[in-house]
């Protein structure tokens, strides 16, 4: 198991060291320093440098997201984080709460309701999530 393990983390530092090298260090830094949001701040550059991740966030900051939603502090809408430690990140899991995002809905974190969002496409929507449940830090 523990073997295992070891495996697991080499095959990660290797990834992280063959996507990362030369391009992630600059582009997660330009991540965090150029998209002008400081509710960026703090977000661990080995997130930052996968493309879901990053096709979420540009998906999350073009839309109202950011107006009830910050990365750890819930506002009107839960923290992102706090959302990305409650759920698993599976298939079954994005798909439900795409398909929330798309209509809207409470009762999971309180009474407030999300509005719904039926103009973004479910693979949109699929991607937002994706980019949410990365943000895991438990
Ligand atoms: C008007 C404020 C508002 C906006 C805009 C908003 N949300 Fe929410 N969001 C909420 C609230 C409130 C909840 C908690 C709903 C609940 O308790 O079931 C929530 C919950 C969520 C959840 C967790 C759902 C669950 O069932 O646990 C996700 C994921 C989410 N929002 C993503 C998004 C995304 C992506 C966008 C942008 C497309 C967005 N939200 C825009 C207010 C908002």
């Amino acid at each position: 198991m523990k073997k295992y393990l070891l495996v697991i983390s080499f095959a990660i530092c290797m990834c992280i060291v063959a996507c990362g090298g030369n391009s992630t260090s600059n582009s997660s830094d330009s991540v965090a320093s150029t998209n002008g949001n400081p509710k960026m701040g703090s977000i661990p550059s080995d997130v930052s440098g996968n493309p879901d991740y990053q096709k979420g966030l540009g998906l999350v900051s073009k839309s109202d997201c950011f107006t009830c939603h910050q990365i750890k502090e819930a506002g009107t809408g839960p923290a992102y984080q706090d959302v990305a430690n409650k759920y698993s990140n599976d298939e079954a899991t994005v798909n439900a709460l795409a398909q929330k995002v798309i209509r809207g809905g409470s009762g999971v974190w309180g009474t407030v309701p999300m509005t719904p969002h039926p103009d973004i496409s479910l693979d949109d929507a699929k991607a937002m999530v994706k980019y949410v449940l990365m943000l895991k830090n438990k």
